[in-house]
Order: structure tokens, then sequence, then C-alpha cells
């Protein structure tokens, strides 16, 4: 057993290596402290439209009850060709521009998704695929709607801690595909598309402050979509489609987007009068404007652009960051929190310097240069690919497929029948 001192031999010495020098054991140091700074944003939602007035014609619903008890008006719905990979590397690549990054650069992939094409391969692996981003690791995060925040906090931590220096957090939704049609108080609420982020790390002071994430599995049943792993359904419920229960759903948002508001800020050691902008997660303007009503803040202080997409799940608060930027809500060094309540249950919330480090050289040649590389980037990407399937292919050909009945035990080529399975003894 190890001494207290981390000695192997319990005696205060290491054993001494192989050839006889001491052993000298390796202390991990950590890298020195860095901040994460967004620097780049980008969307993309599906062109199909739909109104209130478009859901009459389907469901028993009228618009003037979705309005006055949701605030939405219109939503987007993905088309055949749009999915939560494809609209998550085109937001992706709109970040990219922003930032002016290339997709070599990037270290890291996370999307937060509840309506992925697969369980696996996950959508960031096939968004890093589009990118031609080589260097990146990337994995799905399942978190509902709290997913994008928690997925922040997950690529900010990491660059803080100088494991990596670039990362890209993208929240994107295809809920139009996992709507129940019979149950109008769900169907009218969502919406699809796709919001990204990029973060950079930096030794100048500012970008990401801090967050807190929750979870309380004990209201599970709440919210979900049933899948594979479901082995039989509660009454009621349909595999893939989304189930809420929406009044118990209302309550839990508005008390957790106060106190998750509130926690956030006394860890970021902020006070509400310091805060700019709230960016929720878009579901309802009634429980905006209630949690708006505990913080004792005016509603404006909360941005809402649920009108317009509806509840875009994990995508509603990238979508909402970039829209307050670009009407002028958002502007560089102004302290933003985003918050997030979903399915799980979970929440989570961050304080952010929006837009804090210096900005890169106006977008001149150089960035019309860098933006060609990116496009180059993307066209190699698809070259790339197709070279590796086929690359993997002949491979197989060559190396052959591995020995029919290889013997799993080292040294013991396999001989006459093969082994038979181990058979239930009882
Ligand atoms: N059109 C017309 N009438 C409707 C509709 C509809 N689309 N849906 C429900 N109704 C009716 C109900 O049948 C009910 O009628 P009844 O009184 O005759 O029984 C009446 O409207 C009132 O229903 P309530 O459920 O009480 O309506 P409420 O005011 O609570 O609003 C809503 C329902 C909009 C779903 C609300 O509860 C809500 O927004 N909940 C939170 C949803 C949410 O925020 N989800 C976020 C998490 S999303 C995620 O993580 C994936």
């Amino acid at each position: 057993m190890a001494a207290s001192d981390g000695s192997l031999n319990g005696n205060g010495a290491h054993p001494p290596a192989r050839d006889g020098r001491p052993h000298t054991p390796h202390i991990w140091q950590p890298r020195h402290m860095r901040y994460a700074h967004l620097t780049g944003w980008g969307i993309r939602v599906p062109d199909r439209v739909v109104t209130n007035v478009d859901l009459e014609a389907v469901v028993d619903t009228t618009d003037d009850w979705i309005r006055t008890r949701t605030g939405i008006q219109e939503r987007r719905f993905a088309s055949e060709r749009d999915s939560v990979t494809q609209m998550g590397f085109e937001a992706a690549r709109a970040a990219l521009n922003r930032a002016d990054v290339l997709p070599n650069d990037i270290d890291m992939i996370i999307v937060a998704t509840s309506t992925p094409e697969d369980i696996y391969p996950s959508s960031a692996s096939k968004i890093q695929n589009l990118l031609g981003a080589t260097r990146a690791g990337a994995f799905d995060l399942s978190a509902a709607c709290s997913g994008f925040v928690y997925g922040l906090n997950m690529a900010a931590q990491a660059i803080r801690s100088g494991s990596i220096n670039t990362a890209l957090v993208i929240g994107s939704e295809v809920n139009s595909r996992v709507l129940d049609w019979n149950d109008r108080s769900t169907c009218v609420l969502f919406g699809d598309g796709a919001g990204a982020v990029l973060l950079e790390g930096s030794d100048q002071a500012g970008g990401f402050m801090d967050a807190v994430l929750g979870s309380d599995g004990s209201g599970a049943e709440l919210l979900g979509i049933p899948t594979v792993g479901t082995a039989t359904l509660a009454e009621g419920r349909q595999m893939h489609k989304l189930h809420m229960d929406g009044r118990e759903v209302f309550r839990f948002a508005v008390h957790i987007i106060t106190e998750s508001v509130r926690d956030v800020l006394e860890k970021a050691n902020l006070s509400l009068a310091d805060v700019d902008l709230i960016v929720p997660h878009q579901a309802n303007q009634r429980i905006l404007s209630a949690a708006a009503r505990n913080l004792n803040v005016s509603e404006a202080l909360f941005y809402s652009n649920v009108h317009r997409y509806g509840n875009t799940s994990a995508a509603s608060i990238p979508i909402a960051l970039y829209e307050a930027e670009r009407e002028g809500r958002l502007k560089p060094n102004d302290n933003v929190v985003v918050v997030g309540f979903g399915g799980g249950l979970t929440w989570a919330a961050a304080a952010l310097q929006w837009q804090s480090m210096q900005e890169k050289a106006p977008k001149g040649l150089a960035y019309r240069l860098s933006q060609g590389r990116r496009e180059l980037q993307y066209i190699g990407a698809f070259w790339r690919a197709r070279a590796m399937k086929t690359y993997r292919r002949v491979e197989a050909a060559l190396r052959g497929s591995p020995a029919k009945h290889a013997n799993l035990r080292e040294g013991t080529p396999p001989k006459g029948k093969p082994e038979e399975a181990p058979r239930d003894k009882r």
C-alpha cells in the first residue's frame, strides 16, 4: 500500500527504477487559470414558418388560446432536409465566421440536444466531420432544455483549466418530429432550430464567470421522450413522443429560474443591479413574467423571442443570445445571465460577460482570406470523409476479416469445432 507521502513501499522511499536510478514521482501541475470568452455566435432556423392559425387546421386549438397562455405566435418546423446535425453545422459555421476561427483550431464540440438522428453516433461527431474539425473531441449532452447552459459550463471550465483553448457549444433540435399531435397541450408549444457559440481561451480577464447546475430526478416523469431503452411505456405515452405535465413544469420553472438566477449571481459576486440582460430558456412568456415578478425586476430585463420560435428546447438560449445581440440588447462587456430548465428535471444558470475579448483586426482582406480557408476546409472535409470510407474498405479487403473462430485466449489457435457458448446450468 502507498504510504501517506505517496511512496510505494511505505518507508518513505520509492523503490529504485530498473536502471538503479532513484524514482522521482511525476506530480501533475495544473496549467495556469485562463478566461473563457464568447467570441462567436450563429443560428440556423428552418425556413418553414407555422403560425397558430396554421395549427388551428390540424389541432383543436385557437390562435387566441396559444397567444394568451404562452405568448407564442409562430414557430419554425424542419423540412426533410433539416436535421439536428445539418442545422447545428450551419449555426457552427456562422459562429466560426463571427469569431474568425478555423475549424482546425477547435478542440471540443458539445451538442446539447434531445432530438438527435441517432442515439449514437453523436450529432457532435457528425458536425465535427462536416466542419473538418479534425483536432476536436465531440460529444452530445443530454440535459433537455438546460443542455446548452450545461455545455457552456463544461466547455468554459475546460478552457479555464488550460486543458483546451477553443470550444464550440451547440444547441440543436427538431422538436416537430417528436410531437404528439393528439396532445394539444404540448404540440402547440414547440419549434425547431439551432444556435451555436464559440468559446476561446485568453489571459485577458472577462468572459464566462460562474455557473450553477442542478438536477432533481424525482421529477423525471413530468417531462420526457421515451426511447429504445424503455421496457414498458406508461399509460398514455408513446415511443419517441414528447409528454409533459404542463402545470407542474410551469410551477417548477418559475421557482427554479428565480432561485438559480439568485444563486449564480451570488457565486459570481454580482447583484441584480449589475445585470444588463437575462436570457432565459424560451418556454412560455407567462413563466418569464412570473419569474421577473419574483425577482422584483422589470420584465424587460428578460429577453424574449418566444413569440417567434416557440420552445426550441436546447436551442432556445443560443438563438436568443444571437437575436439579442442583433437587436442591440447585448453590447460588449455587458453582464448577462443565461438560465435554462427542463426535463430531468434539470436546471442551469451561468453569468457571463458578453464579447469581452479584444476584437480581432477589422474584417478586411485578412478576414476574407481566412473566410476562404474556412470554405476550403469544409470542401476538404467532404472529400476527406469519402476518402476515409474508401480507405477503410480497401484496408478491410487487404487485411481480411478476423479469423472466423478466433480464440480470445492468447496463444491458443482455434482447433476443430468452435467453442460453444457457456450454457445456463439450471
Ligand atoms: N388549445 C386550446 N385549449 C387547450 C390547449 C390548446 N392548445 N391546451 C390545453 N387546453 C385547455 C385544456 O384542455 C384545459 O381545458 P379544461 O379547463 O376544459 O380542462 C385548459 O386549456 C387549461 O389547461 P391548463 O393545462 O390549465 O393550461 P395552462 O394555463 O396551465 O397552460 C401550458 C398550459 C401552456 C402547457 C402551461 O402549463 C405551460 O406552459 N407549462 C410549462 C411548459 C414548459 O415550460 N416546458 C418547459 C420545459 S420544455 C423541455 O424541457 C423540453
